[in-house]
């Protein structure tokens, strides 16, 4: 077995240059979202969501059934305080389309964290790893914002008349909690009087190159520097698991950094394409660095190998901004491989602001404040890619996830170009 060249090259920098020249394009701006005539639930707010898989990264299914797992609360709840209860819930679908609610993925009060977060789902032989992160510390009397990465096993899948099913009982172990060596604790952020830390995320990824088995995350790189830039330190984090054991992992340096960039690069994941490797994370407008000013945006990088270099697309690792005059419409991006393209889904967010920022939603009356959340799955976009350049270059439906072998039209509207014109 080939070992992961962990150190053999410098760390990926997204730098501040690179940044600083972040401004929308018609390539890399998403087109407008309006509110769908149906929701995936009435039931409760969906956001981050994420899709069962196999351990080639291809989309699962299992009896017929695609399976897509959302962060999720009661849609009664104020948008703003859905992170504080989230739970994962899952939706099964024949399609690719439609959407049936199957139930929360674990029993309640049984996963670790007072709330559950991002995570992906690996189905191996049969055997499936949910992977989320632990929020919180269980029954804790104040929220607090303790993060760790954890996964379940040993819960079974049912297919019968009725549908599809996650049954069993759950094993729950903590895999990760930061070392304060290659990634920053708790504690070490809070002494920093920095943004709050990150440490959540885990998305399981097998290099197609190696067959070598690697778990991803959202991190933060510990520092020890008052400089308020430098507090802002997010990178995306990455373990190993020297037999491919699922649940056993190690940590390397991360494979990239935005020091003094950006304090959030979420949900990290990466689509192989044409033997690249398309490193893709979705940030917020209010968490780069002092100085810069990004958007709510889908941001990637690409190298030849998983341990790079990698090189920002399209220059300035922007790859798709929600427009200028729909700010917040859509979060929480998350790539996916379909032949020559790659996909990405998301999750409809706040829209109809005419230029309120989210600080002004929070004292908006709590009607208003529903009415202009999403909270449910946003338009599949279309991303070409050549090399280190992407184009959005169409839109399917609200929540569509084809599977591979499923062909795609090309998109019938102008915004059609070669990508080498
Ligand atoms: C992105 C995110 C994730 C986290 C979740 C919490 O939308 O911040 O990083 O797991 O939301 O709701």
């Amino acid at each position: 077995m080939s070992r992961p060249h962990n150190g053999r090259i410098a760390r990926s920098k997204w730098t501040r240059d690179h940044a600083s020249r972040l401004r929308r394009t018609p390539d890399t701006t998403a087109p407008i979202i309006y509110p769908p005539e149906q929701r995936i639930s009435d039931e409760y707010h969906l956001w981050d969501t994420w899709f069962l898989r196999e351990r080639d990264g291809s989309l699962a299914e299992v009896d017929g059934y695609r399976v897509a797992f959302s962060l999720s609360a009661s849609s009664s709840l104020l948008p703003g305080k859905r992170h504080d209860e989230a739970c994962i819930r899952y939706f099964y679908s024949t399609d690719g389309r439609e959407w049936t609610y199957g139930g929360p993925i674990f029993t309640e009060g049984e996963a670790f964290g007072s709330r559950q977060w991002a995570g992906s789902v690996l189905l191996d032989d049969g055997d499936i790893y949910a992977y989320y992160t632990a929020a919180g510390l269980g029954d804790e009397p104040e929220l607090t914002y303790e993060q760790r990465i954890c996964v379940g096993t040993g819960g079974t899948i049912v297919t019968d008349e009725e549908g599809f099913h996650i049954d069993g009982q759950w094993n729950h172990s903590v895999l990760l909690e930061p070392d304060g060596k290659h990634y920053q604790t708790q504690e070490q952020s809070m002494r920093q009087n920095g943004p709050i830390y990150t440490f959540r995320d885990p998305w399981f990824f097998e290099d197609p190159e190696t067959e070598e088995t690697y778990l991803l995350f959202e991190g933060n790189t510990p520092i020890d520097d008052p400089d308020p830039e430098r507090t802002y330190n997010g990178c995306i984090g990455i373990a190993h698991s020297e037999m491919g054991d699922p649940t056993d992992w190690e940590f390397l340096d991360p494979l990239l950094d935005g020091e003094r960039v950006n304090q959030e690069l979420e949900r990290p994941h990466i689509v192989v394409r044409n033997e690249r490797y398309y490193l893709f994370t979705p940030s917020h407008q209010h968490t780069f660095a002092p100085g810069l000013s990004g958007f709510d945006a889908l941001y990637g990088f690409v190298a030849d190998s998983l341990f790079g270099p990698y090189e920002p697309l399209n220059e300035t690792g922007l790859v798709v901004a929600n427009p200028d005059n729909a700010p917040f419409q859509a979060y929480s991006w998350l790539a996916f491989g379909h032949g020559d393209e790659i996909l990405v889904t998301s999750f409809f967010n706040y829209f109809d602001l005419n230029g309120l920022s989210l600080n002004d939603v929070a004292f908006l009356p709590e009607s208003e404040q529903l009415r202009r959340f999403g909270g449910t799955y946003a338009p599949t976009l279309r991303l070409q890619v050549a090399g280190n350049r992407t184009r959005i270059w169409g839109e399917l439906e609200y929540g569509r996830i084809p599977l591979e072998e499923e062909s795609l039209t090309a998109p019938d509207h102008v915004r059609y170009r070669a990508m080498n014109d």
